[in-house]
Formats: structure tokens, sequence, C-alpha cells
């Protein structure tokens, strides 16, 4: 990279930040971390940067923990926690505790929404929630470490792990990165319902080139400090206590042996505290990568740029003793690295604390008020995409429904990726909660099996079904197996013969409401055209189905916004609305492919940008989601037309629940900043509010807006608001809205 180094191989100083980190101005920890690190031999130094998974491959963990080898451990059965932890406190040298983590992610056994599908509430309180739930039922379980937040700012529908993301705005994702560390931390993550939570994976991971997991990526400083670093910024300000540094390589250079990211960025620019872990064998990887020259030469790397705990590569503990003797790895850098493990563990109070009590861990596991909690956030997270002639909600006197579609009863795959703890048999799906609500109106047939059965044996029930009721309700998608990790798609239509279904069930002129589940962004323009409403619902965890019926019958009224663009095609991808301005805009309507004369001149239709095929909009834009209310935005007025470099301006708007039903609209705020000393995006979300207006009443909604909202990257690699001419909206989603002008001044 282009920026110079920093080196830190001085121990840090510890700066006490906010959020569940009970360390803050505490100089005893400090204390005690020098104290303890003062009887520690370097090998028993090392032994706390490694950290071994015990679900596999782990026959000598215990003997290696009884000689203090193992700092921490994943994925650790809840029956063998407090026995390990027995070991290390009882039979190891200096009795350190170990730091048991886990993936818990969207649920440890309540599970709720994806997070790409929490982030369609754009509501902080439901990814709180969640979080606070999640770290409730795994801590109880023994777990003290979660992997998650993921704040991976992504433009890739392909890459299967867009499921665990946040979508494609930074704004957004800080926002929600943010309420998810708190709700995993609380005020101070030593509580027994609480975890540490861990900021991944840093950085740039979900911009892997054509969405293929692990690949590499090419992004320039600038771009990398505008869309990917504010939401990492932004927790670590909030004080997540960790970070994990990521497998992909960044314009050449391993994320995970990283010195401008890790030493430069994280620690010199934004002095953050806390530790740093790799991804799972991404040291060992810096060999495999071609990095580094050999296993050991990879841990030297590693540990040099700033990893501080090693996520079971092992790599650290074979080579880094020698490493030392050889000079290659300075004392120091060991001493840092451990510092801050045995910080973490102090500010969990482990050595307080080391075992669990799990007596009450019955109750805590998918207690009522959790499921509830899910249902409600499940609820928030659906989206409504299209709803002709008020298809929805489903009228009280309905005589007959059909339900279709291979998701309708899926228990195990409404959950979606990374759900390792949580049972089937918990799900509730939507079929069982529409068959409690409407009990035998309801006609199931399924159709298919499966998202990917290509077989259309079933369809002749499914059309029988149709004919006999007054609405179908059509649940296609993806299954959990889908999306994820390493599980990315080239074409991202909806697999198996679901389309056709749905043509078959359309084609009996009954309305059809396609409720799709999947853990990513579908291309689904036959599906969209095809249906008279359509619910983007991902997948919703536990309690997806009530959920959906909740909005199905208007006792919950939608309001999801999509915090990601859906292309109409593949090819599309990368489709983002934040791009940036080209010289021939797509403003006029651009001739498409079946409407090109025979023979036609090459200069004859124009220039601008767009497909032949697909046009230049995608299918559904950033930030759009309807309700069965329906608002009507005024234009927007501003306080000012000149906004000066310390000062603030307001643009209010006045919005009005014209519709039957009270709702809640996610109100954003968008800008344009005309000319720029580096091409400027066509627009950049600033802020956004969630309002409740009852139906038939309007509300005035106030944004304020300062210069450091308006601020990029510059060629210089400084943030600055530049003076200039601007547009702001006030609008219901990224593709509408009236502008209005102002000029920041100097
Ligand atoms: C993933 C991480 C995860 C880790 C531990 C890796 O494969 O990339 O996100 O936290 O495994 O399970």
């Amino acid at each position: 990279m282009k920026k110079h180094f920093i080196i830190l191989s001085v121990a840090v100083a510890l700066t006490f930040s906010s959020c569940g980190n009970n360390a803050g101005g505490d100089k005893s920890i400090a204390q005690k971390v020098d104290s303890l690190m003062s009887l520690m031999t370097l090998q028993e130094k090392i032994g706390q940067l490694n950290q071994r998974d015990f679900g596999w491959g782990a026959e000598d963990v215990p003997e290696l923990i009884r000689q203090g080898g193992v700092g921490s451990l994943l994925n650790c059965a809840p029956e063998r926690v407090n026995e390990v932890q027995r070991i290390a406190v009882e039979e190891s040298r200096l009795g350190i505790p170990l730091l048991i983590a886990r993936d818990v992610v969207h649920g440890y056994k309540t599970i709720f929404p994806i997070p790409l599908a929490q982030a369609c509430s754009w509501d902080t309180s439901v990814v709180k929630a969640g979080a606070q739930v999640a770290a409730a039922e795994a801590a109880v379980s023994g777990i003290k470490y979660t992997f998650a937040p993921m704040i991976d700012v992504t433009h890739e529908p392909r890459w299967g792990r867009i499921a665990e993301s946040l979508g494609e705005d930074a704004l957004l994702t800080s926002r929600l990165g943010v309420a998810m560390v708190q709700g995993f931390q609380g005020d101070d993550m030593a509580d027994a319902d609480r975890v540490a939570a861990c900021a991944k994976h840093f950085a740039a991971y979900g911009l892997v080139e054509s969405g293929r997991d692990y690949n590499s990526v090419f992004v320039s400083e600038e771009r990398l400090r505008d869309w990917v670093l504010p939401p990492f910024k932004a927790v670590a300000d909030a004080g997540v206590a960790t970070f994990m540094a990521g497998f992909n390589e960044l314009n050449g250079v391993p994320v995970s042996g990283s010195k401008f990211l890790l030493r430069d960025v994280l620690r010199g620019e934004w002095n953050y505290p806390g530790m740093v872990i790799s991804d799972y064998f991404s040291i060992d990887q810096l060999w495999v990568q071609g990095y580094s020259d050999s296993k050991a030469q990879a841990a030297a790397d590693g540990i040099n740029a700033g990893v501080d705990m090693d996520m079971m590569g092992g790599g650290y503990y074979a080579y880094l003793d020698s490493l030392v003797a050889a000079g290659e790895v300075s004392e120091a850098v060991i001493d840092e690295a451990c510092r801050r493990v045995l910080t973490l563990k102090y500010q969990l109070r482990l050595f307080d604390n080391p075992y669990t009590d799990m007596s009450g861990r019955d109750t805590v596991l998918y207690n009522p008020a959790h499921l509830q909690m899910a249902r409600e956030a499940a609820a928030k997270s659906v989206v409504l995409v299209k709803n002709v002639d008020k298809t929805l909600p489903i009228k009280p006197d309905v005589r007959k429904i059909a339900v279709i579609g291979p998701m309708a009863d899926a228990a195990y795959d409404q959950m979606g990726t990374w759900c390792f703890d949580a049972e089937k048999e918990h799900s509730v799906t939507p079929l069982a909660a529409l068959r409690e609500e409407y009990g035998d109106k309801i006609i199931y047939a399924p159709g298919t099996k499966y998202s990917r059965d290509n077989s259309k044996e079933g369809f002749a029930k499914a059309v029988a079904a149709a004919r006999q009721s007054d609405i179908v309700l059509l649940f296609l998608g993806e299954e959990a197996i889908l999306s994820g990790e390493a599980k990315c798609r080239a074409d991202i239509s909806l697999p198996g013969a679901q389309t056709a279904l749905l043509e078959a069930v359309e084609a009996t002129g009954k309305p059809v409401v396609t409720i799709v589940m999947s853990g990513r962004p579908n291309t689904l323009p036959v599906e969209l055209s095809k249906s008279d409403a359509m619910l983007i619902a991902m997948h919703g965890g536990t309690m997806a189905g009530p959920a959906i019926a909740d909005i199905l019958s208007a006792r919950t009224v939608p309001q999801g916004k999509l915090p990601v663009t859906f292309p109409s095609m593949v090819g599309q991808v990368p489709i983002y609305y934040n791009d940036y301005r080209t010289g021939r805009p797509a403003d006029y309507r651009p001739t498409m492919i079946d409407e090109i004369p025979l023979e036609a001149k090459q200069t004859s239709m124009g220039f601008c940008t767009y497909w032949l095929d697909a046009g230049i909009s995608p299918l559904l834009p950033f930030g759009y989601g309807l309700s069965y209310a329906t608002f009507e935005y005024s234009d927007p007025v501003l306080s000012s037309d000149t906004l000066t470099m310390d000062g603030q301006i307001t643009v209010t708007c006045d919005i009005k629940n014209t519709g039957d039903y009270d709702g809640t609209e996610i109100v954003q705020l968008y800008t344009r900043d005309h000319f720029g000393s580096l091409v400027r995006p066509v627009k950049e979300l600033k802020d956004f509010q969630l309002v409740d207006i009852k139906a038939g009443e309007d509300t005035t909604v106030t944004f304020t807006i300062s210069p450091d909202m308006l601020e990029f990257c510059n060629a210089d690699m400084r943030m600055v608001a530049e003076p200039g001419d601007f547009t702001v909206w006030v609008a219901p989603n990224s593709a509408v809205g009236a502008g209005k002008g102002f000029y920041l001044g100097e």
C-alpha cells in the first residue's frame, strides 16, 4: 500500500471506551495484567495467543491447556465448558482462565432473522434486541465471546456472506453494527448475560471480486475509507471488544498480514485498544496465498502486522518462540498481544468467575420473551415490495387460502445460515402459523419439495389448490445452505422449478402473493411482474412463520425497506445506489435491445451508461419498501440555502399518512456533492429516521445537516468537506424524491 507504516512495537497505552467495556478508566486491570505478565514465560505468553477449535481434532487440547498452551477455545460444547475451564484454572501453572468463543451471529437457540433481514428493519432496537437475546442464551451456555457483528459493506448478492452483512451502505451498517455491539456487550460485558463482541472481517471482505468467497479485493484507498472503514471505526468508537482480520487480500496484501490496516489505521489512526484475532487459519493461509514463504514466516507476518490471537492455525504456538530467538519477532510484540488478551479476560472478569452457572439454562433458552422478541424482529424485517389493488392484507372474509411453495414449511431452512445450536423443532413455519390462524381455510400443496427441486410432479396439486382458493400465498426462496460462508452463486435467480411453479399458479388467475425467503437478494423480474403482491422476508429465524402471518393479516403493518439493491439480472452486479457519476448519465430513456432497428447506425441511439438488455435501473432500489399505509412527502424546506463550515442547517419535510392504516415510515436523507476534487457518488445516505404516523395524520420530520456529514476521503487521504453545490433529498427510498439545492461555503 502506498501509506507509510507506523510500527507500534511498544506496549499499547490502554485507552478506554464506552460500550460494555468495564475497563473504563480502571487502572487496576493494567496493573493486574502487568503483574501476571511478570510471572509468565515467553512460551506461556505465546500460549495465550493460541485459539483452538474444541469441536474437531482436539484430542491434544486438554493437555495443551494444562501446559498453558491455549488462551481461547472456540466451539466448546456447553457440557465441557466448566471441565476445560477447571483444567485451565486449577491445573495450569498460572491458572489463567480460557476465553470460550463461538459464532453466535443471529441467535444461539432462539434464532432472529439473518443480519441482512434485520437490516431491512433499519431499526437499531430490533438489532440490539437480537444481539441481547443471543448474548443471554450463549452466555448461559458458557460462551463469553462471539464473532459478530459482521459489518462488511457489500455490493455482491452472489457472495453467500451477504446474508451475514447489514447491506450495501456504510452509514446504515455503522448504526446497526453499533446497536449489535451494544446488544452483545451491554453496559458491562462481564455481566452473566452478555458476551464480548467482534467486528469482522477487517477489512474489505465484502468486496471480493465477482462475489466469489475468499477472492481478491481491489479497491482504492479513498473508496476503502468512504465505503468500508466507517462501520469499523464506528464500532471501535463504541467500544467493541475485539476485531477480526479477514481472509481476503486487499490490493495485493492479505489483510491478516496488513500493517497498513492493523497498525496504521486501527492502532495508529483510531487508537483502538482491543484484541485482534485472525480468521480461521488466516495466519497459516498467508503462506497458502503465497505472501509468506513458509508457515513460520506466516506467523511472523501475522504477529508483526498486529494480529494478536491466532485462530486455529497453530502457527503462533509452533513458531513464535524460535522467531523471537532468531530476532524475526520482538518480545515486545508478543507482550503487546498477550497484554491485550489478558486485558480482555480481566474485563470479562474471568479470573473472578471462570465457571458458568448453567442451573437456569433451561429457562433462558427459547424463553417465551425471546421468542416474542424474535417474532417482532422478524415482522419488522419483512419488506413489502409490491401490492397491487391492495391484495394485502388478507381480507377478513377470505374463504380459502392456498399455501404453496417449498419454503412454506421449511423449519430448518427458515433459520438461515450460521445456526449451529438451534433445533428446527422450535421453528414455527408459515404453514404452521397460518393453520393456527386460519384453520381449515388453508389448503396446502407445496408444489416442489425444496428450493432446488426441479420436479414438477407436485404442480398439479398446487394448481388445484390455487383454483379452489381466493388467494395464493406462494413461499419461494433458497434453502439455508445456499447462502453463508463459501456458498456463492453465479446465478442468483430462484433455484429449481420455483419460477415455473409461480407461472403455473399465476395462470389460474387467482391473486398471487409471493413471499421470498432467501439468504440474498435474488433476481426476481418474472416473479415480481407475475405476483400481485410480494414480500421479501429473507430467512426470518425461529419465528418467521408467525411474523409473516402478522404481516399478512395486518396485525403488524409492514415497514421494512431494502438495505441492498436488488438487481434485475445478475449481469448488472455490482449495482448499488451510491455509485459514482459518469460523464454519460442515462438521463434519457435509452433504446433497449428489442427496439434497435436493423442495421442501425453506430451513433443513432446516443451514448449513455446502461445495458442494452437490462437498462440502467435495478429491479428494486436501495431503501425501497411499501406499507399498508401510504405516505406522501412534501418538497423539503431548508432553513438556509448556505451552510457554513462551522454551521448547521435543517431540512424539514411534511409527511402525510394518506392510507387507512397507522404506519411507520423510514424517512431517508440523501445528498449529492455536485463537484469534488474526486468524482462523487450520485447520492449518499446521510441520515434516516423511523417515524410513526397515524392514518390520516401528518408529521414534520427534521434533519440537521452539518459539514462533517459531507466529508469524503480526498486524494491526500484526508477526510474533507469541500465547498460547493449540494442537493439534498428527504425521500422514501434512494430512487425518488424532490431535491433542494444548498451551498457549502468556506
Ligand atoms: C469465518 C468467520 C468465523 C470463523 C469462526 C471463519 O471461517 O470467516 O466469520 O467467525 O470461521 O467460526
